[in-house]
Order: structure tokens, then sequence, then C-alpha cells
């Protein structure tokens, strides 16, 4: 079944907005597999963002995701990745159609709530950085 990865931001902790935006993605039918409240280092943010190096703003993305708790999460379902950024809505959230989370929580662009893996590979790279596979919730051992 497929997984992604998906991190409310310390905007978003610290806003209060965990438990609207777990909500979404149960509510949907998908199957939370993996969570935790978390700092992140400097180390897991600049390897977490490592494409983004080169963007002007890479500091400041370290910066943010490094200054206030996290909350990580895995989240399986079919198509969980694509749909998780749809419901999410446009990485700017000026751009974001309302009834999705930036569209509803956010206004700028760096502080835009929640993170979503893009694919596939970066799902699984993404969970690798931020769960141990002992981390992970089997369901189908427990029915
Ligand atoms: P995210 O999905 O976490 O992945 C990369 C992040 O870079 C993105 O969300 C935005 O929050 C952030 N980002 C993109 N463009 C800019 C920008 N121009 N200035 C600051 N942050 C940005």
């Amino acid at each position: 079944m497929e997984k992604t990865y998906l991190m409310i931001k310390p905007d978003g902790v610290q806003r209060g907005l965990i438990g609207e935006i777990t909500a979404r993605f149960e509510k949907k039918g998908f199957r939370l597999v993996g969570a935790k409240l978390m700092q992140v280092s400097r180390e897991t943010a600049e390897q977490h963002y490592g494409e983004h190096k080169e963007r002007p703003f890479f500091g400041e993305l370290v910066d943010f995701i490094t200054s206030g708790p996290v909350f990580a999460m895995v989240w399986e379902g079919e198509n969980v990745i694509a749909t998780a950024r749809q419901m999410m809505g446009s990485t700017n959230p000026k751009e974001a159609a309302p009834a999705t989370i930036r569209g509803d929580y956010a206004i700028s662009v760096g502080k835009n709530v929640i993170h979503g893996s893009d694919s596939p590979e970066s799902a699984e790279r993404e969970i690798a950085i931020f769960f141990k596979e002992e981390e992970l919730t089997d369901y189908n051992k427990s029915g």
C-alpha cells in the first residue's frame, strides 16, 4: 500500500492545527501508520530539503523548520501521495484553493503549515529520514 510523509510545520503546531489537519486525512479514509512530535535538527533539515540547497531561501527554510516542534507523520492508502498534495493545496497559499489545508489556514509561502512528499521516490526518502522501520505500524498484523 502506498505511503507518504506529511509534516505539520512549526507554524501549524504552534497554532494548534494538529487535530484539524489529521482529522481531514482520517476522514478522507487514509490510515496513520506513524507519528511523532519532534524537534528537527539542522542536519536533518538540510538532508530533508537537500534538493533546495541552491535556492536563495534555503537558509530561511532550514531556520524555520528547526524553529519549533513539528508533527511528523506517515500516512497510508490508495494514491495517498497525490491525494494528500491535492488536499494540502498549492505550495504558495495565495494560489491554494479554498477547502485545501493551505487555502484555509495559510497566507505565506514560507509558513505554509504542512509539507507533503511530491513523488513515490521523495516519500520513500523522507520517511526514511524521519522514521525507523519499527516506528511504523503494520495494520495487517492486527487485522
Ligand atoms: P515544502 O513543501 O515544505 O517544500 C519546500 C518549501 O520551500 C515549501 O514547502 C515552501 O514552504 C518553501 N518555499 C518555497 N518557495 C519559497 C520562497 N520563495 N521563500 C521561502 N520559502 C519558500
